[in-house]
């Protein structure tokens, strides 16, 4: 099998190195953070993610697997020398190719042999011919070849999304490289495409910003829905029954976070706008994302009246279930809204709450569980759709809030059910609530059945 480098262990990086170890190649992980190594080199990982610590202790233990600070050692006996470092986003939402760009030098210094480069990172179309100036000036001599080969992994099934891809997109202006690069990933048994690196690179970039695209259109469908009277959830149904529609990434809710989706469309529309053309539908797909966040407060208004002073309790925390993740959580930007209107918070997350501590308003209780947020609170709002949260006992939540008043932000309960409970309940595009604020700030019941 071969001998392959994975230059940073990010989410990306670590399940990359991870499964290559695991198909029986020898991979070393490369990370300039020495905490970070040190822990893996006891099995303990950074991030949490499904089945990756068993995996990375079962190839630490094999053999096949190792990390190291040292960046000469591991890229100079490689075959394949893999880039999956970040590329946050810089102030004007351009992607930051710092890290890039030091991967590059650290190659060009280090190689010993031919290898190929392969850019796992989610990086600007053109990136690709970066890396090669970089690394041709740096080291005019080394054999090399750089192959795109952009990653598609989701967090909370990131393993899966590696082992069973839909496909394998590779780009390189040098197909033997590229062809190369096929043949390690051929035991995953995917359609494999090889074209141009610049081409490869907008596979990427135009493949995430299309499910941002469904997500926002769903999200728009849904405020057209309630103000309609129609059920956004058998709208999703009825659309998604057509073969040229499909079922996937059409739930409503408070919309995408995560650190992929919010980036790269920022990050295309950047480039778009830089050369000239101008993105709108691009512009709207993150207009729309952001309104989804504000809606929960608009709706919390007119259900409670004023937000000052109430408390407001919000289950979860993370941008998605499954994963401790928080960076662009919808919940962080919720909580910052609520707080500028006054409204004291209390919060609780099956996983994520240490991530989230220092991002939340100074003074959010940080609850044991879902009752415990819920205690005393006059609505709350259901920000990550955890199974845990859809199994609550509804009488128990009910019993310690001070009102009934429930946001669903991911439509995880039913709202007749909900109604029947006594709950003044409402979800994203499952019909809005009559604004029929009593003189105690309640809305009734009734109200909302009409
Ligand atoms: C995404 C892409 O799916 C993956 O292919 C790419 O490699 C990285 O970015 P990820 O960000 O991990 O993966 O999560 P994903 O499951 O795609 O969800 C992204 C966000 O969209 C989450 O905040 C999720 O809550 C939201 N979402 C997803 C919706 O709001 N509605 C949907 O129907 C689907």
């Amino acid at each position: 099998m071969k001998q392959i480098c994975v230059l940073g262990v990010g989410y990306v990086g670590l399940t990359t190195a991870t499964c290559f170890a695991d198909l029986g190649n020898t991979v070393i992980g490369v990370d300039i953070d020495e905490r970070k190594i040190a822990g893996l080199l006891q099995g303990r990982l950074p991030i949490y993610e499904p089945g990756l610590e068993e995996m990375v202790r079962r190839n630490l233990a094999a053999g096949r697997l190792q990390f190291t600070t040292d960046y000469t050692r591991a890229i100079g006996q490689s075959e394949f020398v893999f880039i999956a470092v970040g590329t946050p986003s810089g102030a004007d939402g351009e992607a930051d190719l710092r890290y890039v760009r030091a991967a590059a030098e650290q190659i060009a210094t280090s190689l010993q042999r031919p290898a190929i480069i392969v850019n796992k990172s989610t990086v600007p179309i053109g990136t690709g011919d970066l890396v090669t100036t970089i690394i041709r000036r740096l080291n005019p001599t080394a054999e090399f070849a750089v192959v795109s080969n952009p990653e598609f992994l989701r967090e909370g099934s990131a393993i899966a999304d590696f082992m069973n891809p839909d496909r394998v997109v590779l780009g390189s202006e040098d197909r033997e490289a590229a062809a190369r690069v096929a043949e390690l990933h051929a035991p995953l048994n995917a359609p494999v495409i090889i074209t141009d690196t610049r081409t490869a690179e907008m596979i990427k970039y135009a493949s995430n910003a299309f499910l941002a695209t469904r997500i926002s259109f769903i999200n728009e469908i849904a405020v057209i829905c309630d103000e309609l009277g129609a059920d956004i959830k058998e709208v999703a149904r009825g659309m998604g029954l057509d073969k040229r529609i499909g079922p996937a990434f059409l739930d409503a809710g408070v919309g995408y976070g995560g650190s992929c989706f919010p980036k790269d469309v920022q990050a295309l529309a950047h480039m778009a706008a830089i050369h000239g053309r101008h993105p709108q539908l691009l512009y709207a797909v993150m207009e729309i994302n952001r309104s989804q966040r504000r809606l929960v407060v608009l709706r919390l208004r007119e259900m409670l009246g004023t937000l000052d002073g109430r408390t407001i309790a919000l289950l979860g925390l993370s941008f998605k279930p499954n994963t401790d993740d928080i960076r662009e959580a919808p919940a962080l930007e919720i909580a910052h809204l609520l707080s500028l209107e006054g409204a004291n918070l209390r919060a609780f997350d099956p996983l994520a709450m240490e991530q989230a501590r220092p991002y939340l308003p100074p003074g959010t209780v940080l609850a044991r569980d879902p009752y415990d947020a819920a205690k005393g609170a006059d609505a709350l709002v259901v920000v990550t759709e955890w199974n845990e949260f859809k199994q609550v006992d509804l009488r128990q939540l009910k019993a310690v809030m001070a009102r009934p008043v429930i946001i669903d932000g991911r439509n995880i309960y039913d709202p007749r059910e909900m109604r029947r409970e006594g709950f003044e309940y409402y979800g994203i595009g499952r019909g809005r609530p009559r604004a029929a604020v009593g003189g105690d700030g309640l809305v009734s019941a009734s109200a909302l059945d009409q």
